[in-house]
């Protein structure tokens, strides 16, 4: 009883503070290990094995909150089943001018235009060495330095760089935030990357041939055409998989607030419509066996068994932690127990994709 009533005040504390600082102190109070870990059930039912490695449960923290690789092991403790670390490019840079990132309280939105500030490869690269056991499943997400010359030689350097550590890549070419980064998306700039990025992966397998699982993490605002060629560069190319989806440009259906015009990206709640409606579209597109991770908006148990429904294996989260705090993650797994008793089912692929018909027809607005 005594944690739920320190975390409202952790997160009333948080929110007294802007955005920017508030994830800072969070990053700091996960590091110094004062933020106990969390009991979260385990169910065998809602474990997942996916490529060669067996998730706990299917749950992760998504990308952009641990971008320097600073707190992976104190996340995995707080009962997410995987976590994602980046987006890292090679060099550090320093992203875009505070403030550069807002809450929405009232729609439970939060917009960032952070820039991928980040450390660069050799410090994340010597933080995971650093860690005291190479436990849990991490992900490296990768992306490219603004001032790139040549982009797809940024992820080439970011595969290359980190293959013997991470336990899959995610390929980001969606983030708003660096200019012209989503035209990677387009078919031809994505078969020259997928092209680059897949070789330097068979390349780089370990002295035990694993090769890492690739993931390419794509915008929920792609058009149907943009969709098709997508899924079909995936699949031609050989990929793992899709996370869908980054952040979106859109601000449609926003309640009254100074901050919603901010330029960025939109995630939180705002974004789960359109974001699994995205990812329902990828599913039907890729077929049943591309494994996908649902991400944007989950911030219940209702709103991570709809993504399971609506097509993905694998579900992340990051804006919900902002507004309910850590005792989400449980919440959220205790939830889909619940609904796999309800249902009658076995596991989690056996709910996978029924419900992807009607969000893959749904309209956004
Ligand atoms: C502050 C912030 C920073 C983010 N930074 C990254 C990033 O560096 N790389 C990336 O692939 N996604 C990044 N994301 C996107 C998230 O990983 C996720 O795809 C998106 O926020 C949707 O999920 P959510 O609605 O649960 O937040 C960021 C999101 C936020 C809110």
């Amino acid at each position: 009883m005594i944690f739920p009533l320190l975390d409202k005040l952790a997160l009333a504390g948080l929110h007294a503070m802007d955005a920017e600082t508030a994830h800072g102190v969070t990053i700091k109070a996960l590091k110094s290990g004062l933020v106990p870990a969390c009991r979260v059930p385990r169910d065998a039912r809602c474990q997942v094995k996916l490529w060669d490695l067996d998730f706990p449960n299917p749950l992760g923290m998504a990308a952009g909150f641990d971008k320097n690789g600073e707190v992976p092991d104190a996340l995995l403790k707080l009962g997410f089943g995987f976590t994602e670390v980046g987006s890292v490019t090679p060099n550090a840079q320093p992203g875009n001018p505070k403030p550069r990132v807002f809450r929405l309280p009232a729609d439970e939105g939060v917009i960032n235009r952070y820039g991928f500030n980040n450390e660069g490869h050799a410090a994340l690269r010597a933080r995971l060495e650093a860690r005291p056991r190479q436990a849990g499943i991490v992900g490296i997400n990768v992306g490219a330095n603004k001032d790139a010359t040549d982009r797809v030689a940024d992820y080439v350097a970011g595969i290359e760089m980190f293959a013997d550590m991470a336990s899959y890549f995610t390929v980001n070419i969606s983030s708003p935030n660096t200019p012209g980064l989503r035209n990677l998306q387009a078919r031809d700039a994505l078969a020259e990357l997928l092209t680059g990025v897949m070789s330097a992966r068979d390349a780089n397998a370990n002295t035990l041939g694993r090769k890492v699982p690739v993931l390419l993490k794509i915008a929920p605002d792609v058009s149907d055409q943009e969709m098709e060629e997508i899924v079909a560069e995936v699949l031609a190319k050989g990929v793992d998989g899709l996370i869908v989806s980054n952040t979106t440009l859109a601000r449609t259906g926003l309640r009254p607030d100074p901050r919603r015009d901010e330029a960025g990206g939109l995630s939180g709640k705002p974004l789960f419509r359109r974001a699994t409606i995205a990812l329902a579209k990828a599913r039907k597109l890729a077929g049943p066996d591309l494994p996908i991770v649902g991400v944007g908006g989950i911030d219940s148990a209702e709103t991570a068994w709809t993504k399971i429904t609506a097509g993905a294996n694998l579900i992340q989260l990051y804006s919900s932690m902002v507004f309910k705090g850590r005792g989400l993650v449980g919440e959220i797994l205790e939830g889909l127990s619940r609904e796999l008793d309800k249902h009658g089912l076995a596991s989690l692929d056996e709910a996978r994709g029924s419900n992807v018909e009607a969000w893959a027809s749904a309209s956004v607005d």
